[in-house]
């Protein structure tokens, strides 16, 4: 039977390679007389950015067509809700299909190791479940409308320092716990039609051109069948990039790639075989394309955006001052209230088809601007004036947050603190006012040692997108009750951040050194108090979570009951949160515990709603180095029903029988290694015959040479030892 009609038997060489990086900045070759139509993508992530004829701006230095700009991803990761990510991405396909967009360049699903990082506003979390939960939710809404998806940025894309060189210096087991697993997660669940290789080097190699990341993993391991597709500019050898099963190289680069691959295959360097693996990919985008659809509806989707963002900001600390009563004498502090930040420079910035600032939204408020977001103007009369207004009102409502040109794409933060005229402008008032809340607009955490004891309330809005404004008055005049929380930890202070002590590196390299202990891992582990934990968040209600329970099911999974009961007055969200901790101890250093299982529920007052969040294998696997593989150490595990990840609520431990892992014994291993082995361990002893092996082996002589290579005992057994006893035993061990 002859094969079907594959198009690359048409294709020449030269047209192959052609076909392996863009046309221009966003479009693929099209080869017309053969049917090959070019496909078209654009960003990002919360919003088209859609240039006409513009050359490789993906720094959006230069205009795009208007979109929505909705929350970016910071903001839908603390929304804890994957519906919330996927209604975003179910709009932000449509809207792509109206501009002829086939491929849309998001979610980026990053992990927050430090929050310097300056990219950090596009990224969902420090925590690998719900980066992998949102980011998968975004991807299968977007494709459901017919538009492709990038995940990106793969892999361990950290920090924006020295970006496109640095080689981020990770041991395996933390990639396979931390930074691995949001993609693992968004590829098996979503199948993305595209990953985004990132511009960095994984442990010295370009992860445009790491054929562990990019084919035993990606696709080896995880089943991955769409296109790779290069950040902009970050190929430095398009040959090995192809041999190491990068498909597409973005942009393009005026046919100088393209040779290099025709010159690889006539001299036999790249077999053509490689060449039509990536073809046949680069062509299967053309999949995604459609016709351009209907016109949208811009005015509904920032009533959409309005929405959405509502159930991202987090409430951090409330006195009872929120929610304001309509009639209550407000004064509006901060040009933030007027000139709103909602979404981080870059290339994910969108031209906004409309904003609304808080100021739209409301009405009957005094406000000053408190402050400039550009630095000039005269700080103490913007100041003295804004605090005669709030001795005058009620309630004040200051809003403060991070100016566009204090984070970005392309740069990371060297403070986490707010700008000093804003420090120094919430205690002024906080002093004056009868009660002072605090919104805050920012995009990486800032902290809040300064100000925090001396006012009332505290509502974090991160950055809401083009509506957030009017997200925010829904929320402080209790419209909306607030149901975020926290996907990153606030700290007290920037020292007693895990990464820093290696953030972000220098002369080429930054080392993971912290490991797994990222971000909430890092601060329950190392006992470190920070002002809000991982997963914290207030409502306008109160609720109470009852009967947990946790069902062992098998070896290595389980499933985890509770009841959640609204106990206050109003409608409200809660999100139960499952941590595992505690793990039998092992031959890895594990975090205190790791966030395993969240659902967001909706309670109406005075309801109760039961929920069930199953536990899978990985939900008490550590990545064990030695076997290249997951295991599930037997022993008691600690199942942990919390409120935040230092609140722990109810607990229960679990026995699991878990993998008996059978190590091959070599000299090497340790004489204990030997004595605790399964099957050779038992009889060791006996086999080999030795009064100074059996004294050895009592526990109090053995914690001191336990750790003696079997290589040591053999050499002091010498000529006692049964000949060939020791390979015997060790063969005994092999896989
Ligand atoms: C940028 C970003 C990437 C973006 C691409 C195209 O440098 O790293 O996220 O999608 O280039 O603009």
């Amino acid at each position: 039977m002859t094969r079907p009609h594959d198009a690359r038997d048409e294709l020449t060489v030269e047209q192959k390679a052609m076909l392996l990086s863009g046309r221009d900045s966003w479009t693929t070759h099209p080869i017309d007389d053969l049917g090959i139509a070019s496909v078209t993508v654009s960003d990002g992530p919360h919003g088209l950015r859609v240039q006409d004829d513009a050359p490789a701006d993906n720094l959006a230095l230069m205009a795009s067509r208007p979109a929505t700009c909705f929350p970016p991803a910071v903001a839908l990761g603390s929304s804890w809700d994957p519906a919330v990510a996927a209604r975003v991405a179910e709009a932000i396909g449509r809207e792509a299909r109206s501009f002829g967009v086939d491929i849309v360049l998001g979610p980026g699903v990053n992990i927050k190791r430090s929050p310097l990082c300056g990219r950090n506003f596009e990224y969902f979390s420090e925590d690998p479940l719900l980066s992998g939960v949102q980011g998968a939710a975004y991807v299968r809404a977007l494709q459901k409308t017919g538009v492709g998806a990038s995940v990106k940025h793969f892999a361990a894309n950290n920090q924006e320092t020295d970006r496109m060189r640095v080689s981020a210096d990770v041991d395996e087991q933390t990639l396979r716990e931390i930074y691995l697993p949001a993609f693992e997660r968004v590829v098996k669940d979503a199948q993305p039609a595209t990953v985004m290789s990132a511009y960095n080097r994984i442990n010295g190699v370009y992860a445009s051109q790491n054929r562990w990341l990019l084919t035993d993993v990606l696709r080896g391991e995880w089943g991955f069948t769409g296109a790779v597709v290069s950040d902009w500019g970050a190929v430095h050898d398009p040959v090995a990039a192809v041999r190491a099963g990068l498909d597409l190289e973005m942009p393009g680069t005026g046919g100088r790639s393209a040779a290099r691959l025709v010159e690889a295959v006539r001299s036999g360097d790249l077999d053509e075989t490689e060449l039509d693996r990536a073809v046949g990919r680069v062509l299967a985008l053309a999949a995604w394309r459609a016709e351009k659809a209907e016109e949208i509806d811009l005015d509904a989707h920032h009533r959409l955006a309005r929405e959405l963002a509502a159930q991202c900001a987090v409430l951090l600390k409330n006195d009872g001052v929120l929610p304001l009563a309509p009639s209550t004498r407000v004064a509006v502090i901060g040009e933030l209230a007027r000139t709103p930040r909602f979404q981080g420079g870059g290339s994910s910035r969108v031209n906004a088809a409309r904003t609304e600032s808080f100021l739209d939204a409301v009405t009957d408020v005094d406000f000053r601007p408190g402050y400039t977001l550009d630095g000039n103007g005269d700080p103490d009369r913007l100041r003295a004036d804004a605090v005669a207004c709030a001795a005058a009102a009620e309630v004040t409502v200051i809003f403060a947050g991070l100016p566009e040109a204090e984070e970005s794409e392309g740069f990371d933060r060297t403070t986490l603190e707010l700008p000093a005229a804003q420090i120094d402008l919430i205690k002024a008032v906080a002093t004056a006012a009868p009660k002072t809340v605090v919104v805050l607009s920012n995009g990486g955490i800032v902290t809040l040692e300064e100000w925090h004891d001396d006012v009332d309330a505290i509502l974090e809005g991160f950055l809401l997108g083009q509506a957030g404004g009017g997200a925010l008055a829904d929320l402080l005049y209790g419209v909306v009750n607030p149901s975020g929380r926290l996907a990153e930890t606030i700290p007290r202070r920037l020292a007693h951040t895990p990464s820093h002590a290696t953030f972000p590196g220098g002369q080429g390299h930054v080392l993971y050194g912290e490991r797994t202990l990222v971000g909430y891992r890092g601060y329950t582990t190392l006992d470190r108090p920070v002002r809000y934990p991982f997963g914290h968040g207030l409502s306008y209600t109160t609720f109470e979570t009852k009967d947990f329970s946790v069902e062992v099911l098998g070896a290595d999974t389980a499933v985890a009951r509770t009841t959640v009961a609204n106990t206050g007055e109003r409608d409200g969200s809660h999100v139960v949160q499952v941590y595992v901790g505690e793990p039998p101890a092992g031959p890895v250093q594990r975090p205190r515990r790791e966030l395993r299982a969240f659902t967001k529920v909706f309670v109406p007052a005075g309801q109760e709603v039961s929920v069930e969040l199953p536990l899978d294998r990985r939900a008490f696997a550590y990545w064990d180095l030695e076997l290249s593989d997951w295991v599930v150490t037997p022993g008691e595990h600690s199942v942990q029903l919390g409120r935040d990840s230092e609140t722990i609520e109810a607990e229960v431990s679990v026995h699991l029988d878990g993998d008996v892992v059978v190590r091959e014994l070599t000299l090497d291993s340790t004489f204990q290694e030997w004595l605790e082995h399964p099957i050779v361990g038992p009889t060791l002893v006996d086999d080999l015959k030795s009064d100074l092996v059996r004294d050895a082996a009592q526990p109090h002589i053995l914690r001191g040479i336990g750790s003696l290579p079997m290589q040591k005992v053999v050499n002091l057994l010498g000529d006692n030892l049964p000949a060939g006893l020791i390979d015997t035993l060790m063969s005994k061990t092999r896989r």
